[in-house]
């Protein structure tokens, strides 16, 4: 089970525009902000935000690599990468056929060239301004599909530990996102309060479902949107009661030169960007650098 899906959405409360962040209280909130201050503030406050691909056609060609190679593995024709996902549960694939599936995709996925490089330029503008140019990508993007009834999800967890405080995660829907099709996610102030239940001794679970029920966000996404949340953050996805399978990616980014977790560099991450004087630093510097 990949470790960032897994729990019942609320009503959605962001709307896309550039960068979007959130507060956590699920039923109030419109907000329209671009990179900006405020979307450094609205982030400090809630740990996440979802924002748009600055380079639309970049993510457009990583849906583009997955639906090639999806249909490939299973040898069907369709001509729509979007019906093709959301109607992928018509495939009738039973558990063992579909985890052969995901692992030989994600395999292949990961063998085509440079696709964390095509990830961290779409969204070249946020990951910079959240972890600055010199960035590690984790080596390998987890690809998951939930089919409709699908009842494997994982509970509502936090990736730190293992994973370090300094990491960002992006979760990156590849059809639209609405109901339980989507993500939840518990922001700054609801994930300390789950922190403070479950360090309790006996941890008070039973307490730390019920917030996680009421505090999580749900997030209605289109394609072309991903998700960046802070390690510390709790998050679920939930059992997907749509007639649609979800399709989605998940990676981490962090700054090469922040402290790692339990997952290290060169092991678990790879350098994607370099800071010019990075580059000189650690003799990376090409004449290919300078500008022309
Ligand atoms: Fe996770």
């Amino acid at each position: 089970m990949d470790e960032c899906d897994s729990h019942p959405p609320f009503s959605r409360s962001f709307q896309a525009q550039g960068a979007i962040g959130g507060n956590g209280n699920a039923t109030t909130n419109t907000r329209h902000i671009t990179l900006s201050q405020t979307f450094e503030n609205e982030f400090l406050e809630s740990g996440f935000l979802v924002a748009k691909a600055h380079q639309p056609d970049q993510i457009e060609q990583i849906k583009g690599i997955i639906f090639d190679k999806a249909r490939e593995i299973l040898d069907v024709d369709s001509a729509n990468a979007e019906s093709f996902f959301d109607n992928f549960h018509r495939n009738g694939l039973n558990d063992s056929d579909l985890n052969d599936f995901r692992v030989r995709l994600i395999s292949e996925f990961n063998s085509a060239p440079n696709v964390c490089e095509i990830i961290f330029e779409a969204f070249k503008d946020t990951l910079f301004s959240l972890v600055g140019p010199d960035a590690v990508v984790q080596k390998s993007v987890n690809i998951v599909i939930q089919q409709p009834g699908d009842t494997s999800v994982s509970p509502a967890h936090r990736d730190a530990p293992p994973n370090s405080l300094y990491e960002v995660v992006v979760w990156l829907p590849l059809t639209k996102c609405y109901g339980t099709k989507g993500m939840s996610i518990l922001d700054r102030s609801a994930s300390s309060l789950a922190n403070e239940m479950l360090e309790k001794e006996p941890p008070a679970y039973e307490d730390f479902k019920k917030l996680a029920a009421a505090k999580g966000t749900p997030l209605e996404m289109d394609f072309g949107e991903a998700l960046f949340f802070w390690t510390g953050l709790y998050h679920y996805i939930p059992v997907n009661a749509e007639s649609e399978t979800r399709w989605s990616l998940n990676l981490r980014f962090k700054n090469t030169f922040s402290p790692y977790g339990r997952k290290g560099i060169p092991d678990y991450f790879r350098i994607v960007s370099s800071s010019p004087l990075s580059k000189l630093a650690i003799g990376q510097a090409k004449k290919s650098d300078l500008p022309t």
